[in-house]
């Protein structure tokens, strides 16, 4: 592993995606129990992150997370059943919170079911406002004690899409992005993901060089590249992506 610190990030290069896998379980568990009291994570979707929830299920990140004070939120979601195979929640549950003891008003998926997509995100960020108990973001307090996110190939990171309005939210925690395919999606915005005290970007892949290379070169426009928490900055990569 090799690692390059700057003022605004931390770049970690792993050897290969269960090496990034590895090195997130120990960072996110390190993080929360560098905390105390109630916590909050928000998980990404997409593929990458799989083999990361499935370690956190083994040992010893298992019996090494504080999971009683965790509570549970995800980046983004897809708008569809909790049930259907490209539901982030279900690709969550399935590697990794229906085999460890959290209990259930701690999981906070995004709502779907019976509601149209403007209503879920309102409904997802009451229920982000009622976890914070309070109705403005304060610097100095975090949303997030850990946020997880993956990066498309287009510069995209949660549902923050290319060429959306959600990428010009400055208000909301929660939105629609309606013009999303082939699902509608539900994402958090700027300053939601922006309040994340430590943030992980877990990237792997050689399909992933050239947007992590553009990124990394500065006023790319990207849409990850306006994710600037208020704490630390991290990436995980492997070889391949780096
Ligand atoms: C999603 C994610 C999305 C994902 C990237 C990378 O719902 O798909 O939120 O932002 O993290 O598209 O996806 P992979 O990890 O599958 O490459």
């Amino acid at each position: 592993m090799s690692a390059a610190v700057s003022a605004d990030r931390t770049v970690e290069i792993l050897d290969d995606a269960e090496g990034v896998a590895r090195r997130a379980a120990d960072w996110l568990v390190e993080t929360l129990l560098a905390g105390s009291g109630p916590a909050a994570v928000a998980l990404s979707g997409g593929s990458t992150p799989r083999r990361l929830y499935q370690l956190l299920a083994t040992s010893p990140w298992r019996e090494r997370m504080p999971w009683p004070r965790i509570d549970w939120f995800w980046g983004d979601e897809r708008f569809v059943p909790a049930t259907h195979p490209d539901s982030n929640y279900r690709m969550a549950d399935e590697a990794l919170l229906s085999h460890v003891p959290v209990a259930p008003e701690r999981v906070h998926p995004v709502p779907t079911a019976g509601l149209e997509p403007e209503q879920a995100a309102a409904a997802y960020e009451e229920a982000l406002r009622e976890f914070y108990g309070e109705t403005a973001l304060d610097p100095a307090r975090p949303l997030f004690a850990a946020t997880l996110l993956g990066l498309g190939g287009d510069g995209h990171t949660a549902s923050l899409l290319p060429g959306t309005s959600v990428l010009e939210e400055t208000r909301r925690w929660a939105a629609a992005v309606m013009e999303a395919r082939p699902f509608r999606r539900i994402t958090l915005t700027y300053p939601a993901l922006n309040s994340s005290r430590e943030l992980a970007f877990l990237v792997t892949g050689a399909a992933k060089r050239p947007v992590l290379q553009r990124l990394f070169a500065g006023g790319s426009g990207l849409p990850a590249e306006r994710i600037r928490p208020v704490g630390r900055l991290r990436f995980f990569l492997d070889r391949a992506a780096a």
